[in-house]
């Protein structure tokens, strides 16, 4: 067994209440998104303690400009595919756009549905007091929620842009409300999406609950961005607030050129790679 998969195996599962004791003592939670089994393999084993199975893969595995069409049957197929490579991260799982607005039933059924039938930890929800009823009822149902607040894609057609968020004191003040309702709520973790860093500190410091940034400066809990961004595979997306820890577009690219160069020139296979 090679000393990665031992150190794995020997720390215990991340679960909520993991969360709740680092944010305790200080100690920053680090959170990437992931959508099948290979990436989710490869990010758990490097020790990251939250996987979100995020409704960004509308975007990134579909390729719509938006997170609005993907639906519930495929985030459960997305979800299910991670949960088989998990071995220690919490994996949460976003309910996207369409199966919780309506009403707070069909919110429960559609949270139920990811936990039963993708073996998930926890759903994300984007919004505040709008989806107060929704987000009482699922944790009734004893289903871990982690809250959303601030830029939240899902409503991307009635803010217009993806600028920064509340920068306005009335904007800045609802936030601050939400999250507070939030946690009062239950959410065991809410994730701010691209508001100013004073105002992510001011949230973070106020809640009780880990609160994750994305866009939102380095005082807050923790950390998130979408894998495939950080990694550098997709070289059209470059906000301010990501950090490139690899090229992979041009490893991958250079990588299918020199296959392509082989096959051509009659190198692969050799007689090695031959039965
Ligand atoms: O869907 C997603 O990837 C997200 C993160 C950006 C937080 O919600």
């Amino acid at each position: 067994m090679s000393t990665q998969s031992a150190n794995i195996k020997d720390v215990k599962k991340v679960t909520t209440h993991v969360l709740q004791a680092m944010k305790e003592r200080g100690e920053k939670i680090t959170m990437l998104t992931a959508y099948d089994f290979t990436m989710a393999k490869i990010i758990d084993d490097a020790g990251i303690e939250v996987i979100l199975v995020g409704d960004s893969a509308s975007n990134v595995i579909a390729g719509h400009e938006t997170t609005l069409p993907i639906t519930l049957d495929q985030m459960i197929y997305h979800a299910s595919s991670v949960i088989r490579a998990v071995r220690r991260a919490l994996v949460v799982v976003d309910l996207p756009f369409g199966s919780y607005q309506v009403n707070s039933s069909e919110a429960l059924r559609s949270a139920i549905r990811i936990m039963k039938e993708s073996g998930a930890h926890a759903v994300k929800m984007e919004g505040g007091s709008e989806i107060k009823e929704s987000v009482t009822r699922i944790l009734s149902a004893g289903v871990p929620v982690m809250g959303h607040l601030g830029l939240t894609p899902q409503s991307i057609y009635k803010f217009g842009t993806y600028v920064v968020r509340a920068k306005e004191k009335e904007e800045a003040n609802q936030l601050i409300e939400n999250a507070r309702l939030l946690q009062e709520l239950g959410c065991f973790a809410i994730v701010l999406e691209k508001i100013p860093a004073v105002l992510a500190q001011k949230v973070s410091e106020t809640l009780t609950i880990p609160v994750i940034g994305i866009g939102a400066g380095p005082s807050t809990d923790g950390q998130v961005l979408v894998t495939h961004d950080m990694l550098g595979l997709n070289r059209e997306f470059q906000p301010r607030f990501l950090r490139k820890y690899a090229d992979l577009y041009s490893v991958i690219n250079n990588a299918v050129k020199k296959y392509i160069k082989n096959i051509k020139e009659l190198d692969f296979p050799n007689k090695k790679e031959c039965y």
